[in-house]
C-alpha cells in the first residue's frame, strides 16, 4: 500500500450549533483583535456570537467585501483592512469564497512574500497568525483544505495557492449555518462537494483512507442533496449533506481533484460561473470520458450514488453517470455549456486554460491531451 500523510486542521468540529463550540474555544485563546472575513446575508444570523465575543472584550473587525468568487484585487483590499485593523487572528465564515480569502488573510498579514509567489504548491513559507474556518455552505471543503483559489484579472485565470499552511488551525462545521442557503447555490455548491468525492475515489493517486471518506460522501450527498435543494429547511438532508461535503473536503489535501476541476476553472475565469455549476455541467461528461480506464472504480462511484448493479462494471459505471445526469434535472443545473451562455468560439481558449491547470489534470485516471479537452467540451456544449 502507498505511503500516505494527513493534515488536517488540530481541531475539527461538526455538529448543530457548533458556532458556539468556536465562541468557547477563541476564549480560551489570548487574541483580542477578530478579523472576520464574511458576507452580508449571514451578518444577523452572527449578531449573538459578535455580542458574546464582544462581551468578552473581544474586538471584532468585519469585512463583507468578498460577495462571490475573489481576484486577487478584492484579496488585496481585504488583507489591507486586516492589516489597518492590526487583527491578531482571523476567522471565516461563508462559502468557499469567503474561506480562502480569510486563509490567505491569516497567512499574508505577517508575511513579506507577493500572492504572485505563493501561487502553486507548497510555495507559502508561514503563517503565524490564528485562523478558524466556519462553512456556510455545504460544497467546497475549504475550511479543512490547504488551498485557496484566487482570480487573476490578468489573464482570467483561477489560481490556487496549497500549502500545508492554509490548513486552519480548526474547523466548525455548523449544518445550522447552511439553512439559509438559496436553493441555487445549495445544488451547486452540493455538486461541488459531490465531485470533490467523486474525483478523490477516482483519482490516480487514490488511497484506500481517502476512499472511505469518498465513498461515504457520495452515499451521503446522492442520497440527500435533492432533499435539501427542495427543502431548505430539511435539517436531516442539511446535515448529512454537510457531512458529506466534510468528507469531500478531507481528500482534498491528500488525493485532491482532477479533470473535472481542471476543465472548470476557465468557465469561472473567464465566464464567472459559479464554480459548483461549472463542475456539475462537466462532471458527467468527464465521468463518461475517464471511465474505460477505470471502469471498476466508476462502478463503485454509481453503486454509492444508488444504482442497481448491472451485468458488468461498465453497465454500472453508465447508470452512474445516467443518475449524474438525473440529478442535475432534479437540481435544475443546466446539463449544457451552450445553456450557461458561453459562446461556442470560446472553446478554444477554454482549452488552453484547462490544459495549464496540470497540478489537477496530473491527477486524472485518463491521461487528457489538448483534444480530448477539446472533445470534452464539445459533448458538453
Ligand atoms: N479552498 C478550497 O479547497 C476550495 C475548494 C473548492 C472551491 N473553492 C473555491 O470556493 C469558491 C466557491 O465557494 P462556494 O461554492 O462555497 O460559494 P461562495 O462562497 O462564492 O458563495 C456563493 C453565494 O452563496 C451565498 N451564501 C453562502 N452561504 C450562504 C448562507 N448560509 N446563506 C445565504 N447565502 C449564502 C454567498 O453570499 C454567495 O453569494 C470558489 O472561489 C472556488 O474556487 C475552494
Amino acid at each position: 500500500m502507498k505511503t500516505i500523510t494527513l493534515k488536517y486542521p488540530k481541531q475539527i468540529t461538526f455538529g448543530n450549533n457548533c458556532i458556539d463550540n468556536f465562541i468557547e474555544d477563541y476564549l480560551h485563546l489570548s487574541n483580542k483583535k477578530l478579523f472576520v472575513v464574511t458576507f452580508p446575508e449571514i451578518l444577523p444570523t452572527l449578531e449573538k456570537t459578535f455580542k458574546k465575543l464582544k462581551n468578552s472584550n473581544v474586538n471584532i473587525f468585519i469585512d463583507t467585501s468578498i460577495i462571490s468568487e475573489p481576484t486577487y484585487k478584492t484579496f488585496a483590499k481585504v488583507l489591507q483592512h486586516a492589516k489597518d485593523v492590526q487583527a491578531d487572528s482571523v476567522v471565516g465564515i461563508g462559502g468557499g469564497s469567503s474561506l480562502d480569502v480569510a486563509k490567505l488573510v491569516a497567512a499574508q498579514l505577517n508575511n513579506s512574500q507577493l500572492i504572485e509567489d505563493i501561487i502553486g504548491i507548497g510555495k507559502l513559507k508561514q503563517r503565524t497568525t490564528y485562523l478558524a474556518c466556519l462553512p456556510t455552505t455545504a460544497g467546497t471543503g475549504s475550511e479543512v483544505s490547504p488551498n485557496a483559489i484566487l482570480l487573476d484579472e490578468i489573464d482570467n485565470l483561477k489560481k490556487g495557492v496549497v500549502s500545508e499552511h492554509l490548513i486552519a488551525d480548526a474547523a466548525y462545521i455548523d449544518p445550522v449555518l447552511t439553512y439559509s442557503v438559496p436553493p441555487k447555490v445549495t445544488a451547486a455548491t452540493g455538486m461541488d462537494a459531490l465531485t470533490h468525492c467523486i474525483e478523490e475515489y477516482t483519482n490516480i493517486f487514490a488511497h484506500p483512507v481517502v476512499d472511505v471518506y469518498a465513498l461515504e460522501g457520495i452515499k451521503l450527498i446522492g442520497a440527500n442533496l435533492i432533499d435539501a435543494y427542495k427543502n431548505s429547511q430539511n435539517t436531516e438532508a442539511r446535515e448529512k449533506v454537510a457531512l458529506g461535503s466534510l468528507y469531500g473536503g478531507l481528500g482534498l489535501g491528500t488525493v485532491n481533484t482532477a479533470a473535472v476541476h481542471a476543465l472548470s476553472y476557465p468557465l469561472g475565469g473567464e465566464f464567472h460561473i459559479a464554480h459548483g455549476l461549472s463542475n456539475a455541467v462537466l462532471l458527467p461528461y468527464v465521468m463518461k470520458f475517464n471511465m474505460v480506464s477505470s471502469t471498476e472504480r466508476y462502478a463503485q462511484v454509481a453503486l454509492a450514488l444508488g444504482v442497481k448493479k448491472q451485468e458488468d462494471d461498465l453497465s454500472t459505471a453508465e447508470k452512474g453517470v445516467e443518475r449524474i445526469f438525473e440529478m442535475c434535472k432534479f437540481l435544475d443545473i443546466p446539463v449544457k455549456l451552450s445553456e450557461l451562455n458561453i459562446p461556442k468560439d470560446a472553446i478554444k481558449r477554454m482549452v488552453e486554460g484547462a490544459m495549464k491547470v496540470t497540478r489537477l489534470l496530473n491527477n486524472n485516471p485518463r491521461t487528457i491531451t489538448k483534444e480530448d479537452a477539446h472533445n470534452i467540451y464539445l459533448e458538453a456544449y
